[in-house]
C-alpha cells in the first residue's frame, strides 16, 4: 500500500480544465470529484484569497486520504481550518442538497472529472482492476449495496449481456455473458482474476488483443477492459448519477458561471454532449408561430465546439489521460 501522505493520481487536463472555469479570487466553486485533490488544490489557489471550494467525493477513502495528506500541506490545512475548503462525502447527483446544507444558492463554477482515480484502481481490494486480483466489489461508495460479484453471480444471462453491451459497448457481450453464467454454475466468482480469465477464454482468439498499432501489443486493449468498465458503471449507477448531476449543476450555477466536465469513455461523453445540446436549444414552437408558446429558453452556451483533449506530451507523461475529453459550457 502507498503511504497515506501521497496520492498516485495525476490530474488530467489540469490547466485546461481549471483555466476554462475562469475563476477569480473570491469565486465560490464546486469540485464534484475530489479524488486525489489535484484539481481542487489548483482551483483553491486561483480563488484565494477570499474564495472557497466545496469538494465532493462519493468514496469515503478518497476524502480520508486527502484529509491526511492535507495535514502536511500548509495551504490546504489552513483552507480546511477556515472552511474556505469544505469536503463533503456525497454523491454528486445530490449537489443541490449539499449546497443547501451550506446555505449556498448559486456558485461561480463547477468541475467534474469523472470515473475513478489511480488510487482506487491501484488498490486491488476495491476490485476495479483486472490486473490486480481482489474481491469483485467495484463500489465507489462502500455504503451502497450492489457489488460486481452480485451482478456476475446472480443476474440473468440476458441482464449481464445488456450491461456489457450498453455500458461497455462490448461487441462480444453475448459470448461473455454466456461464459459467465456457465462458469458460475461450477463455482461462484469471488475474485477479479477469476472473472478476467473467463472473459479472456470467451473472447474469439483473433480479437483477444486489438492493438492500437498493427503488429504490436503495445497499447493493446485487454479483453476484460470493456466488461470491467460496464460492471463498474452498473454497480455505481454512473450514467443515472451523471444525468442528475448535470441538471443540478446547471440549476446552481450563477448566470455567466461555467461548468467543465472531463469524461473518459464514449458513454459518458455522449451524455454530457447531449445534455449540453439540449440546454442550448431555445424555442421549439413549430415554424410560423408568430409568438412563442413553448416558453423554452436556451440555458447554456457551449464553449468547446469540439472537446479539448490532452496533447501528446500529457498522454506520454500520463497514459491514463489518453481517452480524456473536456467539455465546457457557460450558463446564460
Ligand atoms: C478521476 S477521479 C478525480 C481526480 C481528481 N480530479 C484529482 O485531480 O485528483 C474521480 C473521482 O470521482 C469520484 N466519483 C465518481 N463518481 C462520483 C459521484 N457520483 N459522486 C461523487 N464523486 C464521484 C471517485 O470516487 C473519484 O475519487
Amino acid at each position: 500500500m502507498k503511504s497515506m501522505k501521497e496520492t498516485l493520481h495525476v490530474p488530467v487536463l489540469l490547466q485546461a480544465a481549471v483555466a476554462g472555469l475562469e475563476v477569480l479570487p473570491g469565486s465560490v466553486v464546486v469540485d464534484a470529484t475530489l479524488g486525489g485533490g489535484g484539481h481542487t488544490r489548483e482551483i483553491l489557489r486561483r480563488v484565494s484569497p477570499g474564495g472557497s471550494v466545496i469538494a465532493l467525493d462519493t468514496d469515503a477513502d478518497a476524502l480520508d486520504h486527502f484529509r491526511k495528506a492535507a495535514r502536511s500541506d500548509e495551504f490546504l490545512a489552513k483552507a480546511l481550518a477556515k472552511r474556505s475548503l469544505i469536503l463533503v462525502h456525497k454523491n454528486y447527483s445530490l449537489l443541490g442538497g449539499v449546497l443547501e446544507d451550506e446555505g449556498i444558492e448559486t456558485v461561480d463554477a463547477i468541475l467534474a472529472d469523472l470515473g475513478f482515480s489511480s488510487d482506487q484502481i491501484e488498490d486491488g481490494e476495491r476490485g476495479f482492476s483486472f490486473q490486480k486480483s481482489g474481491p469483485l466489489d467495484m463500489r465507489l461508495d462502500q455504503e451502497t449495496e450492489l457489488t460486481a460479484g452480485t451482478i456476475v453471480n446472480t443476474f440473468s444471462q440476458g441482464e449481464i449481456e445488456k450491461i456489457l453491451r450498453e455500458y461497455g459497448d462490448e461487441s462480444e457481450s453475448r459470448r461473455i455473458a454466456r461464459a459467465i453464467v456457465v462458469a458460475r454454475e461450477k463455482k461462484p466468482f469471488v475474485m477479479t482474476s477469476e472473472l478476467s480469465e473467463i472473459i479472456e477464454s470467451a473472447y474469439p482468439k483473433g480479437k483477444r488483443y486489438r492493438s492500437v498499432r498493427p503488429g504490436s501489443r503495445q497499447g493493446s486493449i485487454h479483453p476484460a477492459t470493456k466488461t470491467f468498465q460496464a460492471l463498474r458503471i452498473a454497480v455505481n449507477r454512473e450514467f443515472e448519477h451523471l444525468e442528475q448531476f448535470l441538471s443540478e449543476a446547471v440549476k446552481h450555477l450563477r448566470p455567466g458561471g461555467r461548468l467543465a466536465v472531463i469524461t473518459f469513455h464514449s458513454g459518458e461523453d455522449r451524455i454530457v454532449q447531449q445534455f449540453f445540446k439540449k440546454q442550448i436549444q431555445g424555442c421549439i414552437c413549430p415554424p410560423g408561430f408568430p409568438l412563442c408558446r413553448c416558453g423554452k429558453k436556451s440555458i447554456l452556451k457551449i464553449l468547446t465546439k469540439k472537446p479539448i483533449a490532452p496533447d501528446d506530451q500529457e498522454v506520454k507523461d500520463n497514459p491514463r489521460s489518453r481517452s480524456a475529453k473536456l467539455r465546457i459550457a457557460e450558463k446564460l
